[in-house]
């Protein structure tokens, strides 16, 4: 298993291009079963996740095809053999069963693997499957699979989640728009990536009003044609890259960057001393002088602080002047990045949904693990900042969804190198 060293210390200077968005390519890709006729993605990033949804969709029946190395996708549903989603796959990436509205939309039937629960939390699937029992479904599960059929097809419903679950609201879009009748999403999901994929299925002839709205109507259509579509920037590889100067020092373009995307985390940046520009370009982010201040934090729902860049901006707080308080409101137990950054110095007590970060003047290279996606990058990111040498192990975390990131630090000057195992 490969690992990332990094040395810190330096400045960054420099640009950094931000790659498509994995969460908005995967809900696309998983889109193109809806169709008969072929969907084409462009700006698709090189990630892991992306190669485990292709096998995914391959096992289905899938023609899968890529162009200018990967950036490209063409996916052809045209015929599927399958309406099984296994285990040994949907287990690696919980986005795989974003492939069931999809294929009861289609077809009125699918047989998917409950994913499990996940480092990060329980990660119920419960809501996705009321909405579909809403629209007439019958749900079984039986031995880890969500057995689900429709044999009269679906029909438009009325749903209100008890919370805005961006999975759940996927899911059940992409099953009403070939439904019979009107659907209406109430408290429905507003982030990008939702108001990406209903852009892409309007495109495919769908009818969606209200995305990026908390209630969406659908009315459903008799069938879906084939598009081309582009995938959106990565918002959070954006805020990732965004922290980065923060913690370091220095000034980054970030090539494709909009501010509206990561609206909360740039006004929390400008807050405590970060400068933020747009440009014509993209987003110019700088630190010149001193640390950081402190500042409170709490996840929330788009447009509210997102829960996927939290660990990062924890790296960030643990050398910022004072005492600042993270709150997880998303999942119930996202904080094991806090071990590994207390093994490089930093003073954090986590106590229930809440952690209490005391700023100190340097953080201390130390040999760390990942535990998932957004921990993995954490630490890389305080290891910029920290004394000496940083060695993150399980570095295939930080593979399933940032693409080239040693190759992207390094070309602004950061010291971060792949270790081979
Ligand atoms: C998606 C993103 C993930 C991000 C998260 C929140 C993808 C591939 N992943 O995950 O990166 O961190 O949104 O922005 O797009 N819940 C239930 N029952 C359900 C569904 C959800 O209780 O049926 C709970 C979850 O356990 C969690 C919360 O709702 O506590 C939010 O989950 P959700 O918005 O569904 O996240 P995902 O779609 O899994």
């Amino acid at each position: 298993m490969d690992s990332i060293l990094v040395k810190g210390g330096a400045e960054l200077s420099g640009e950094i291009p931000i790659a498509g968005a994995k969460n908005t390519c995967l809900k696309l890709m998983c889109a193109s079963l809806l169709s008969e006729d072929p969907l084409t993605l462009t700006n698709v990033p090189r990630l892991s996740d992306v190669r485990t949804l292709t096998t995914l969709l391959q096992s289905l029946g899938c023609e899968v095809a890529f162009a200018q190395n990967g950036g490209v996708m063409m996916i052809s549903a045209a015929d599927l053999t399958s309406h099984e989603a296994h285990y040994d796959i949907v287990r690696k990436m919980r986005a795989s069963f974003n492939v069931l509205g999809p294929l009861m939309g289609r077809d009125g039937r699918a047989v998917v693997s409950l994913p499990g629960g996940c480092a990060i939390g329980a990660r119920k699937v419960d809501f996705h499957i009321a909405g579909l029992e809403a629209m007439g479904a019958k749900v079984d599960l039986k031995d880890g699979y969500v057995h689900a059929s429709a044999p009269q097809g679906l029909r438009g419903a009325e749903i209100e989640f008890p919370f805005a679950s961006v999975g759940a609201t996927e899911n059940v879009m992409c099953a009403a728009v070939r439904a019979k009748g009107t659907t209406v999403i109430k408290n429905a999901a507003r982030e990008p990536d939702t108001v990406a994929l209903a852009d892409c299925l309007i495109a495919m002839g769908a009818d969606i009003e209200g995305a990026g709205s908390s209630e969406m109507v659908i009315r459903g259509v008799d069938a879906l044609r084939g598009a081309t579509h582009p995938v959106i920037t990565d918002r959070i590889e954006l805020g990732t890259y965004m922290i980065a100067p923060a913690i370091a020092g220095g000034e980054v373009e970030l090539l494709g960057g909009e501010r509206h995307l990561v609206a909360s985390l740039a006004d929390k940046l400008e807050g405590i001393g970060v400068e933020v520009t747009q440009t014509n370009r993209g987003l110019k982010v700088a630190r010149k002088n001193g640390r950081v201040a402190a500042v409170d934090v709490t996840t929330a729902p788009f447009p509210g602080f997102p829960t996927d860049l939290q660990a990062q901006m924890m790296s960030l707080l643990c050398t910022a002047d004072g005492v600042s308080h993270l709150e997880e409101t998303i999942f119930e137990n996202r904080f094991m990045h806090a071990p590994e950054l207390i093994r490089m110095g930093a003073d954090i007590t986590v106590s229930g949904g809440t952690a209490t970060v005391r700023g100190v003047e340097r953080m201390r290279g130390a040999p760390v693990m990942a535990t998932d996606l957004r921990a993995s990058v954490s630490l890389i990111l305080a290891g910029l900042a920290a004394e000496g040498e940083t060695l993150v192990s399980r570095v295939y975390h930080l593979d399933r969804g940032y693409e080239r990131l040693e190759e992207k630090l390094s070309n602004v000057g950061a010291l971060v190198e792949r270790v081979a195992a």
